[in-house]
């Protein structure tokens, strides 16, 4: 056989297992997994001594979504991508929220527009639901769930996005019908509200209340909630960005009843704390993201939740807003109160150097389980197995080579997102990506990134059998 390259002697990570073996690629796909191959191929990639993952995809990212007035997202589709390349992922999936009156169809085909031709990965979207109009639900869902967006996120926070539950209960009939992936961001809106009313009346107006009006109870009820209303629609549902035991409890609880339930949680649950939103003067608004990262109580149990293997799904939730910008976290004046601090962390670089140095090199986790929560089960929940997410024979050659000594200190000089901070600058990771490949085709190379490599792909039919 002739292969277009043989990636030769990595630890390759497959399913469950993790061993020194070559990959055969040919056609954009892996075609040959072997201890040796030694037929012939353009190019031979010596990786001895690096580890082979399938290529990150990162299924929780905010790329250029509406944000309210005056406030604009910090990376485009070209540098959200770029960002992504570098921190050793091949997919990303970012959310479609239309802008104004703009119907969900409308927006999608803006969004992907927007998309094409920038992106250096893959792109996939999912879909926000914060209507539930008969064009949205009869209309626009069913149309775009037959395109290839076949997931649904839905808000039980935010203003102008949250959903009641009659609206959540219409918008689950729906995608049960469908067979749509309900995500669900759970915090309960009115008591945020309630205790947002108190901080102002009482004249706490810094970073750190944003912490404080979003304590764990709210979202604690607010997941309960969710899982009883997925109960009642009888479908599965992922809840997203968990950021404490006492959510994930709830979770534990509600898979003990029965219910298919998939877990989410993001690198700032596991590395930082509310304490970071106290930093002097504006610097708390760098953290402000929704929920809140916690104590360092509900740190241990996000930990333990992972270890456990509770958590099917480790993302990102990168939402980029820059600092030091009247477009950004300081958009309304004068180091704004906290209300109207745009929530939201940059993280689609950094999320898988600090889970392989924090989960894989310190021991609490696999290799295997490494790539299972960032990259293989975000494609069977997402509906883009068996073509991403995994080293196997026929899947997409979508390969990044890990070296699994290097140790770097994060720093945003070094970074590639639109934003003009990282919340972990100074972070110690040991394990980087030096490589990648992008069905079959270096992405990359050298400490380089070769441009314009990816497109916008489409969602088949979610995988909701799947645990971990
Ligand atoms: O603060 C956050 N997480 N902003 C992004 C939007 C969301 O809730 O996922
Ligand atoms: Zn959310
Ligand atoms: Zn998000």
């Amino acid at each position: 056989m002739n292969f277009d390259s043989i990636i030769r002697g990595a630890t390759v990570v497959t399913g469950d297992d993790a061993r020194v073996a070559d990959i055969g690629i040919a056609g954009g796909r892996i075609v040959a997994l072997a201890e040796r191959l030694e037929d012939a191929a353009a190019e031979v990639i010596d990786a001895a001594g690096l580890v082979a993952l399938p290529g990150g995809i990162d299924s929780h990212v905010h790329i250029s979504q509406p944000s309210g007035p005056g406030v604009v997202m910090a990376d485009d589709f070209d540098s959200a991508t770029r960002s992504a390349a570098f921190g050793g992922n091949t997919t990303v999936m970012p959310f479609c929220l239309p802008k104004g009156a703009m119907t969900l169809r409308e927006a999608v085909a803006d969004y992907v527009a927007q998309a094409r031709d920038k992106c250096h990965l893959d792109v996939a979207m999912h879909l926000i639901v914060h209507r539930t109009d008969p064009v949205t639900l009869g209309q626009d869902l069913p149309a775009l769930h037959a395109a290839g967006f076949t997931s649904f996120k839905i808000f039980m926070t935010y203003a102008d996005m949250a959903l009641t539950d009659r609206q959540i209960l219409d918008v689950m009939k729906v995608a049960k019908g469908l067979g749509a992936a309900v995500m669900i961001h759970a915090e309960n809106e009115d008591a945020i509200e309630y205790l947002r009313d108190e901080a102002e009346r009482a004249g706490q107006g810094a970073p750190y209340m944003h912490a404080r009006t979003r304590p764990v109870p709210v979202e604690r009820e607010a997941t309960h909630r969710a899982l009883s209303l997925a109960e009642i629609s009888e479908i599965p549902i992922t809840i997203v960005h968990v950021s404490n035991g006492e959510a994930l409890d709830e979770i534990r609880r509600a898979r003990m009843r029965g219910q298919t339930v998939h877990a989410e949680t993001c690198p700032q649950y596991l590395t930082l704390t509310a304490d970071d939103m106290d930093r002097a003067g504006f610097e708390g608004a760098k953290y402000v993201c929704s929920p809140p990262p916690r104590d360092t109580e509900a740190q241990a149990a996000c930990w333990q939740g992972l270890e456990l293997g509770d958590f099917d799904l480790f993302s990102s939730d990168h939402c980029p807003f820059r600092f030091a910008d009247s477009a950004g976290k300081d958009a309304a004046g004068a180091r704004a109160n906290f209300r109207n601090i745009p929530n939201g962390i940059p993280g689609v670089e950094t999320r898988l150097p600090i889970l392989f140095s924090e989960g894989v090199v310190k021991g609490r986790i696999t290799l295997p389980h490494f790539a299972r929560i960032t990259a293989t089960n975000h494609a069977r929940l997402y509906g883009l197995a068996p073509r991403k997410g995994m080293i196997a024979i026929g899947a997409d050659a979508d390969i990044v080579l890990w070296d699994p000594t290097l140790t770097r200190t994060l720093t945003q000089d070094d970074l590639h997102h639109g934003a003009d901070y990282t919340p972990w600058e100074g972070f110690e990771v040991t394990g980087w990506p030096v490589a990648s490949f992008l069905r079959g085709k270096p992405l990359l190379r050298d400490g380089a990134l070769v441009e314009g490599r990816g497109g916008v792909i489409e969602c088949g039919q979610p995988d909701q059998r799947y645990w971990q």
